[in-house]
């Protein structure tokens, strides 16, 4: 039986993710009615660490333990991987001793070495391509105040990085529109964009011009973990691409702004925003949770009713 990886967020269709979509909604309803609900009962979950975390760490642990399962936290530092254990021989460890695997690393090819060589599903909980988790919860909580995301447009302010790219394959999985406005030098990768993302993709070099009209106005930090030695640098180049009041006011009267967080108030985003009516970042950081669970029960057991 082929084993069912979440690498990216293309590994599942259309069809899937509407299914994973509604699955949330009773997972999260569940949660809120204290209903006991353990159909991952004596699972384990193994967690590997190899950048910081504050949210995916405690939605993924918590989540786990909620559908009656647990979890093992393991870092680079602590474990073999540190010594220069291949992660080919460490895939194929791991996934003898447990059911599911969540991987926070850097190049995507480490996460798909290791899926190659698994015997149970991985999750991707963030590399420097994707950070497919995250736009699951995002749609998610989208859908959640909106309904639909068919035919809105998303507006992503600032780097082109691992969470623009997976917004991008989600525009094209989920028929939505994706505005960019990037600095120079931070902007989208030719060789990442195929002809068939084309028509789901406006670039602006106006970052105000890619705000107008749009449903949601999203945005992440100037420098993503891994990318630290260019900080000060990054301060100057992206000055002119802060989400602030001005630039809420030309999208849509009904728009949501989304960060991924954490966020650094007074660059990528200007604290009224942040804190403002328009701003659901924290239901976007709970959603982690339940979109999560929704995941990894999907992944072990397939389509689930109770
Ligand atoms: N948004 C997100 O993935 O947060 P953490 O880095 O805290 O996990
Ligand atoms: N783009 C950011 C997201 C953090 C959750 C990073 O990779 O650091």
């Amino acid at each position: 039986m082929t084993v069912k990886h979440f690498l990216q967020l293309t590994d599942l269709d259309r069809d899937e993710h509407q299914y994973l979509f509604q699955r949330t909604r009773q997972l999260k309803a569940m949660f809120k009615d204290y209903v006991i609900h353990h159909p991952l009962k004596d699972r384990m979950l193994a967690m590997v660490f190899e950048k910081q975390s504050t949210r995916t760490r405690v939605s993924f642990e918590a989540g786990i333990h909620q559908l009656g399962g647990s979890s093992i936290n393991l870092t680079r530092g602590d474990t073999q991987l540190g010594r220069g254990e291949p992660i080919e021989d460490v895939a194929r460890v791991i996934s003898r001793m447990v059911d599911l695997v969540m991987i926070r690393t850097y190049d995507q090819t480490i996460i798909e070495r290791f899926a190659e060589y698994s015997r149970v599903p991985v999750i991707n909980g963030l590399t420097n391509e994707y950070h497919p988790c995250q736009i699951l919860a995002d749609v998610y909580t989208y859908i959640e105040h909106r309904e639909s995301i068919q035919g809105r447009t998303v507006a992503w302010i600032g780097d082109a990085n691992n969470m623009f790219y997976t917004w991008l394959q989600a525009a094209r999985l989920l028929d939505f529109k994706l505005h960019v406005s990037a600095p120079e030098g931070y902007g989208i990768d030719p060789a990442r964009v195929s002809p068939e993302d084309a028509p789901y993709l406006t670039s602006f070099a106006d970052p105000m011009e890619a705000a107008r009209g749009a449903h949601l106005v999203t945005t992440d930090v100037w420098t993503s973990m891994g990318f630290e030695a260019e900080t000060d640098e990054r301060k100057k180049d992206f000055a002119d691409f802060q989400v602030d009041e001005e630039m809420m006011a030309l999208a849509d009267p009904q728009a949501l702004f989304m960060h991924c967080l954490p966020a650094h108030r007074g660059e990528e985003v200007s604290e009224g925003v942040l804190e403002g009516p328009q701003s659901v970042v924290w239901d976007e950081a709970e959603n982690r949770l339940h979109v999560q669970k929704a995941l990894m029960e999907y992944l072990l057991l397939g389509r689930h009713q109770d």
